[in-house]
């Protein structure tokens, strides 16, 4: 039999005592099979921490997320499966610190891969820092049928629709090596956008049985291919969820698609959990980790200047956001480019101080749009930076400061193009 392990291994949703290991086995016979795991304290697993057997059910297309418990907290691990003869790759993963922890966090942050579009050089870099955690915002894959001039092509060209569309567009990203580096360095938190499912779909979308079918084959194929810790139910999947690191960093991960209509992004159920999270966290960073530019953006030139898509489609909604949460820091991509941002109480009042930074994360691989950046920059003195290069983001928060580096690729590999730290107030551009 050839090798079952084709498209990789990861972790992911890291709490201080539990990480979630995930695979998906590749031509094995169409009943259940089991395959073994282990997770070891160190890279050449000669101390054994936990091992055992999962079963990989073809109605989830042979993936298992394998939930393990009761381990240390801001403990490095590292793991691996075992099918027949076949043994996977290594992962390391990293559980969340203690609850009381002031032990600074280094993330990662990445988004919007379109297959393509370009090759995943920007993940071999980030898979080099082996952050304690890698987010990602989205469009993870794209739904759309294969995109003129491809740089390489995907195998099913037309648009996903179907469980066997979706999972076939899966298998064809996973099987990248630079992307299973990337899951093999660092425990994932992602979140998606609309990609996964449709171009720019709200909600139910038009309510019809046929939109829903397909957003549940979708969502059940997102879950197949990602160590999530919840599986979807009724056709929905639960992803609004906050990682906590120690009394550092409240990573909350917001889903700006599945209960959106047109007068709510979040939905009243989520926004109320963001409010009421918001409001009481005892942790130093309130981080809002999803896809949408939260900032204002008036884009000069014929209208629509706001675009109705991000956040600038719900300005109320914003701005109950930014009053729950003084010094709230957003991490955000969906546009292809680098940004850095102020946050403010009235973005249209020059004299109103910044109460927040938001980084604003270009694309791994996906084609940025025409953008006329010093138009952009000059209507918006709130908006500070602009870089067109592809890339992702590298941050370290601390008990007392938080600082992000803005990653582009060039021909020579990965550079900072920007450095910044904030305060809790504005953004201060670093010099590296
Ligand atoms: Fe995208």
């Amino acid at each position: 039999m050839a090798n079952p392990f084709t498209l990789g291994v990861a972790s992911g949703e890291p709490l201080p005592d539990g990480i979630i290991l995930w695979t998906r086995l590749t031509g094995v016979p169409n009943r259940p099979v089991e395959v073994r795991w282990q997770l070891a304290a160190d890279e050449r697993f000669t101390t054994i921490v936990r091992q055992g057997t999962a079963r990989a059910l073809p109605e989830w297309a042979h993936s298992v997320h394998v939930r393990v418990a009761g381990l240390q907290a801001g403990a490095e691990y590292f793991y691996r499966f075992r099918f027949g003869s076949h043994v996977s790759t290594a992962g390391r993963t990293r559980t969340a610190p203690d609850p009381a922890s002031v032990a600074p966090v280094r993330f990662a942050l990445a988004n919007c891969q379109r297959y393509e579009h370009g090759l995943y050089t920007a993940y071999r870099h980030l898979a080099a820092e082996r952050p304690d955690v890698v987010f990602h915002v989205g469009d993870y894959v794209y739904e759309a049928r294969q995109a003129a001039d491809p740089v390489r092509r995907l195998d099913r060209t037309g648009e996903a629709r179907t469980l066997a569309d979706y999972r076939a567009r899966y298998a064809r990203y996973k099987a990248d090596p630079d992307l299973q580096a990337a899951h093999a360095a660092a425990p994932w938190v992602p979140t998606w956008d609309d990609h996964e499912v449709a171009d720019n779909y709200r909600g139910r979308g038009d309510g019809s049985a046929a939109f829903l079918r397909r957003r549940a084959a979708a969502y059940q194929a997102y879950y197949e291919h990602l160590p999530l810790r919840v599986r979807p139910e009724g056709g929905g999947l639960r992803m609004y969820r906050r990682r906590t690191y120690g009394l550092v960093a409240d990573f909350m991960l917001l889903d700006v698609r599945q209960y959106r209509d047109a007068g709510s992004m979040l939905g009243a159920e989520q926004e109320q959990w963001l409010l009421s999270r918001l409001a009481s966290s005892p942790v130093r960073w309130k981080v809002l980790v999803q896809p949408l530019f939260f900032a204002r953006r008036f884009v000069p030139g014929p209208p629509p200047n706001l675009r109705p898509d991000s956040w600038d489609g719900q300005p109320a909604e914003r701005a109950r956001i930014l009053g729950a949460a003084p010094g709230l820091v957003v991490l955000s991509g969906d546009v292809h480019n680098h940004w850095a941002c102020e946050l403010k109480a009235d973005f249209l009042d020059p004299h109103s101080p910044p109460i927040g930074a938001e980084f604003v994360c270009s694309a791994v691989s996906s084609r940025p749009p025409e953008t006329d950046a010093d138009a952009v920059l000059g209507a918006n003195p709130h908006i500070r930076f602009f870089d067109a290069h592809r890339g992702y983001l590298s941050g370290t928060a601390g008990p007392s400061g938080f600082r992000v580096s803005h990653k582009g690729l060039d021909a020579s590999g990965a550079r900072t193009v920007a450095e910044f730290i904030t305060d809790g107030k504005g953004i201060i551009r670093v010099d590296v």
